[in-house]
């Protein structure tokens, strides 16, 4: 962004700001962030949103609105136009400034004061510009290419806990697990940035998914299908989640649950083919994706790459059962 636009943009929405470090901290692809001094004498992080973000957005989610065709035609009959406008009324969520703040100030309030968990407080949000309180600490990034497995092991603990408990203490779903939205601060809590994607989930997360993960854990074909057809997940065709979906979702899912699992990278491109089959078989029998929990599927699999970045270990069973409704052995 030129300096004379990033001036000007921080002239009109944050005028209160003397001191701006030019030289952005970090560029993405709609945004960049600056380090500044607020009034009061601490230091904020400036999000401002550059001069041709909408532009930028526009031709992302135009390739991308490509992927879905070709997704169209090959599963004809499923409903992917929903999926899509899903995805597209998500994906214009990275441009609402007001929108962004109003999400972080929500999960700084849930968390405020927690031992664990640090969420910046907002300081101003203008239209194409959001100012939050500024975070010491080691990004997550670094931490996982360093390489010290007992701290990547900690890491994946805060962030489980952090993932599976923002729906029940916020309301909310970080739905951008990315490593470099994380920081580990001085004194060991977990910092989370970037409320730019994020989904409402005012009553915690569904009951449905615990019974859904349940299942699998107990290799109960009927209740599976069963709790399928209660998400919503079953098509106007029918169709069943037949044994064959319990042994593919079994075999992605069990060993994750087992104590000593460690996730890796080769495991994730091993799964990866696995979960291709599975996802086209399951699409076969009818069973879909409800294009509400697009996000909920987003922090899933941001969350796993993130952990095989950190080949963590962690109890992911005790965090599943404080955390998601229904999946507590009955
Ligand atoms: N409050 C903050 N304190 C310190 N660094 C921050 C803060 N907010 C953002 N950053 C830095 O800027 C980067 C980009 O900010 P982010 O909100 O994630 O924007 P984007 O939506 O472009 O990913 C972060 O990964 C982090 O390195
Ligand atoms: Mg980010």
């Amino acid at each position: 962004m030129p300096p004379a636009a990033l001036r000007q943009l921080v002239a009109e929405e944050a005028p209160q700001i003397a001191r701006l470090d030019e030289r952005p901290v970090a560029v993405g692809t709609v945004a960049q962030v600056h380090r500044a001094v607020w009034p009061d004498g601490r230091a904020v992080a400036v999000k401002v949103h550059r001069p041709d973000a909408r532009a930028v957005l526009s031709d992302e989610l135009a390739r991308v609105r490509l992927s879905f065709r070709a997704l169209h035609l090959a599963l004809p009959g499923h409903p992917v136009a929903p999926l899509w406008e899903e995805f597209h009324r998500h994906a214009v969520t990275e441009l609402d400034c007001p929108g962004e703040a109003e999400h972080q100030r929500a999960f700084a309030a849930a968390y405020r004061g927690d031992p664990d968990i640090l969420v910046p407080e907002v300081r101003l949000a203008g239209r194409r510009l959001l100012v939050t309180d500024w975070v010491d600490g080691e990004p997550v990034t670094a931490i996982a290419a360093a390489g010290d497995q007992r701290r990547c092991d900690d890491v994946a603990a805060l962030v489980t806990a952090f993932q599976l408990s923002a729906p029940a203490r916020a309301g909310l779903l970080h739905a951008d697990p990315a490593s470099e939205n994380f920081r580990i601060t001085p004194d060991g809590r977990l910092a989370v940035l970037d409320f730019g994607a994020v989904a409402a989930y005012p009553d915690g997360l569904p009951r449905e998914f615990g019974h859904l993960l349940r299942a699998i854990v107990d290799r109960d074909a009927e209740r599976l299908e069963a709790t399928l057809r209660e998400l919503g997940a079953v098509g106007a065709r029918g169709g069943s989640a037949s044994r064959r979906l319990l042994a593919l979702a079994e075999a992605a899912v069990l060993p994750v649950l087992a104590p000593d699992f460690r996730f890796d990278r080769h495991w994730l491109r091993r799964q990866a083919g696995t979960l291709t089959i599975s996802a086209g078989l399951a699409v076969a029998q009818g069973v879909r994706l409800p294009p509400g929990h697009l996000p909920l599927l987003r922090m899933v699999v941001g969350t796993v790459r993130l952990f095989c970045r950190l080949n963590a270990q962690a109890d992911y069973d005790s965090a599943l059962a404080s955390w998601l409704p229904g999946f507590r052995p009955a």
